[in-house]
């Protein structure tokens, strides 16, 4: 048996020059937990060119979505950048990663901190009720160079809290803080510099974060993974695992492509 469907592109979003969604058919076949990756993309010249890519989508919606950047020359998106609806897309069968609840402590508060594309696995995590019901506060940050990155922005503040089911679980626990650093706008600056400053507690009114209470998935380049994670473990978090879970789980932003 082959290692991926064949999908179908059923709608495509450009935000930006640089970032576009696209979501396809799925096949019902295909399990994945929220916050989890697949391989996928496209065949070229017969053979099929496969890249990383979270899954933005529940798990129990019916069809899939991704959040992608457009490289001009990469291998991948350059092709991907024009997808239309309609067009096959490849999509791996066995999804995997790191950015599962499971590999989590108990715990009050669940931060999703996330730069450019980062956010794609958050966009499941937000979707799933069993985060609403293991943590109290689900706190969702963005941070992007611009203001027209902020991608999702109406769909976290307007879209999601009026969801039928998911909606009075989203308007109180979900806290989405979206933070640009190169443009004027109402949070700026890094999310390192956030957390180290204070400021992001005081904004959100919630007490500076700590290994008992508050718990973490962080998605976005290496530089800033690297930088977080060195910040958590000044402070006492340790990483989880699924066989041993702990304060907080990473996962890169796959953006080589
Ligand atoms: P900055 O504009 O100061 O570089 P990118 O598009 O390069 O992936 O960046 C997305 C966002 O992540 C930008 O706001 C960028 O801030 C920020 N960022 C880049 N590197 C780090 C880092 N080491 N720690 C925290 N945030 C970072």
């Amino acid at each position: 048996m082959s290692n991926f469907n064949e999908e179908t592109v059923t709608s495509v979003h450009h935000w930006t020059d640089n970032l576009f969604s696209f979501t396809c058919t799925r096949d019902p076949g295909l399990r994945f937990l929220n916050g989890q990756f697949t391989m996928i993309g496209l065949r070229v010249d017969g053979k099929p060119l496969l890249r990383a890519y979270s899954m933005a989508s529940a798990n129990y919606e019916e069809e899939l979505q991704f959040f992608s950047i457009k490289v001009q020359n990469g291998p991948l998106t350059s092709r991907l950048q024009h997808l239309k609806v309609g067009d096959k897309i490849l999509v791996g069968r066995k999804p995997t990663g790191t950015l599962v609840q499971d590999s989590l402590l108990p715990g009050k508060r669940l931060y999703l901190l996330s730069t450019g594309t980062g956010l794609a696995p958050f966009l499941s995590v937000v979707k799933d009720p069993e985060a609403y019901d293991r943590f109290e506060k689900v706190i969702l940050i963005h941070g992007t160079r611009t203001v027209a990155e902020l991608a999702y922005d109406e769909y976290l503040t307007k879209t999601l809290p009026d969801d039928e089911i998911l909606g009075e679980e989203v308007k109180a626990k979900l806290v989405y803080y979206p933070t640009v650093t190169r443009e004027p706008f109402r949070n700026q600056g890094r999310i390192t510099d956030l957390i180290t400053s204070g400021k992001l507690f005081a904004d959100l009114g919630m007490p500076v974060m700590s290994p008992e209470e508050d718990r973490l998935m962080l998605c976005g380049s290496p530089a800033m993974l690297k930088d977080v994670v060195e910040l958590l473990e000044s402070r006492g978090f340790t990483e989880g695992s699924q066989s041993a879970p702990g304060h907080y789980v990473i996962e890169k932003a796959f953006v080589e492509r």
